[in-house]
């Protein structure tokens, strides 16, 4: 028997094109698919949900085309419990070298009301199609959807149900951003504490952000024992999003001292592909999104400024180049202060004495409290206009 929640590695399984695509108004083309999918795959991502083959022709087609294309990583598609769903899935992820079945149904009171199924019926339902889909696939993932919302007698029995039927990744979602760090590393720990079997699957944490918390809830599972984060690149997601992938993975490599767990994903590819699935989405990535946003890595105040010219540790607890960017940004405004202009100056090739300097900053500030940002243009245009003899 294995013990996964030993081992030090956690999965990154990314669904930016199934969980993500499905946030009102993201939708992607079939192109834009392939190559988001070739990005995650290039990036290391152990595995990717293509989409939901039974949703529509376009999803299938979709996923059937990535698992054709797909190189290291797992190729996953939806499926309700049913035959049909599961069965169109299978049809999809067939062409990939490592293909995955995940397949799901709600088990909280709220959602089990929703098929009308009562408790040993829906049991019945979980063994028969996690059966099903372990008949055509080595690679089945199953989720009781609202998990942190069901009953935790209940979860346990579909649970230990799954894992008996074949299932060899329980996916634990906390679909609607409810629950709190601390009772998401409880729930990882109760399973793997009480039902038989656990210890020879993968735990999986599936979170959402309603309450900004999907980040820390997913940390506090793998801390407790979940072995594979689900995520999307920026958190893109149904209404507050989902885990975001660059949160998680930045936040394992930043604080490896307290988290001593390990991806295998290629930080320095982060920004690109973020950048592309903000212009492909149409989402853009807010300017404080942790990690990739476009104030991520910059510092307009003077002291932020000085201190960053003199040790970059001092305001940055990253290196922006582990995320794929050129360097730290140090926009010039009206709160930025000498050091930072007379290093502008320099890199624009104004090498300013001391009495010059003097002179321009104050001429800098004025502009500064009239303009947002100053550019580059505007402090060349502030040097000529210095020289004119008039
Ligand atoms: O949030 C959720 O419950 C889901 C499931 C389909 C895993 O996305
Ligand atoms: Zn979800």
């Amino acid at each position: 028997m294995t013990d996964t929640t030993k081992q030090d590695r956690v999965l990154i399984f990314d669904t930016t094109l199934r969980d993500g695509e499905q946030s009102p108004g993201a939708t992607m083309t079939h192109a834009e698919k392939l190559e988001i999918a070739g990005l995650l795959d290039e990036m290391g991502v152990d595995i990717i949900e293509a989409g939901f083959p039974i949703a529509s022709e376009g999803d299938f087609k979709a996923v059937s085309e990535i698992a054709m294309n797909s190189k290291n990583s797992v190729i996953c598609g939806l499926a309700r419990a049913s035959f049909a769903d599961i069965d169109r899935c299978m049809e999809a992820v067939k062409h990939a070298a490592q293909p995955r079945i995940h397949t799901f149904i709600g088990t909280s009171p709220l959602h089990r009301a929703i098929p009308n199924l009562n408790m040993d019926e829906m049991a019945e339902r979980i063994h028969e199609t996690v059966t099903h889909a372990r008949n055509l696939c080595d690679n089945v993932q199953w989720s009781p959807m609202d998990a942190t919302r069901t009953e935790e007698d209940y979860l346990c029995r579909v649970v230990e149900i799954a894992i008996k039927a074949g299932a060899t990744t329980i996916n634990i979602p906390d679909t609607v951003g409810y629950t709190a760090p601390r009772e998401s590393a409880a729930l990882i720990r109760m399973l793997l504490n009480r039902v038989p079997g656990a210890d020879e699957v993968i735990f999986s944490t599936h979170c959402h952000n309603d309450l900004g918390m999907a980040t820390a809830n997913s940390l506090a599972a793998v801390d407790a024992g979940a072995r594979q984060v689900e995520c999307t690149i920026n958190g893109l997601g149904e209404r507050a999003g989902n885990t975001a992938l660059e949160e998680v993975v930045m936040a394992l490599k930043v604080r490896n001292d307290i988290m001593p767990y390990r991806t295998d994903i290629d930080t320095t590819k982060i920004m690109n592909i973020s950048r592309r699935v903000a212009t492909v989405s149409g989402f853009a990535v807010q300017f404080n999104k942790a990690v990739v946003g476009k104030n991520a890595f910059a510092h307009e105040s003077g002291i932020h400024q000085d201190g960053m010219l003199k040790n970059a540790e001092t305001f940055e607890i990253m290196r922006p180049q582990d995320v794929g960017l050129a360097g730290t940004s140090l926009p010039l405004g009206k709160h930025s202060g000498r050091a930072a202009l007379r290093a502008k100056m320099g890199d624009l090739g104004f090498d300013l004495a001391d009495n010059q300097l003097k002179d321009v900053f104050v001429r800098f500030k004025e502009l500064a409290d009239r303009k947002k940002e100053v550019y580059d243009d505007d402090l060349v245009a502030l040097m000529r206009a210095g020289d004119d003899p008039e």
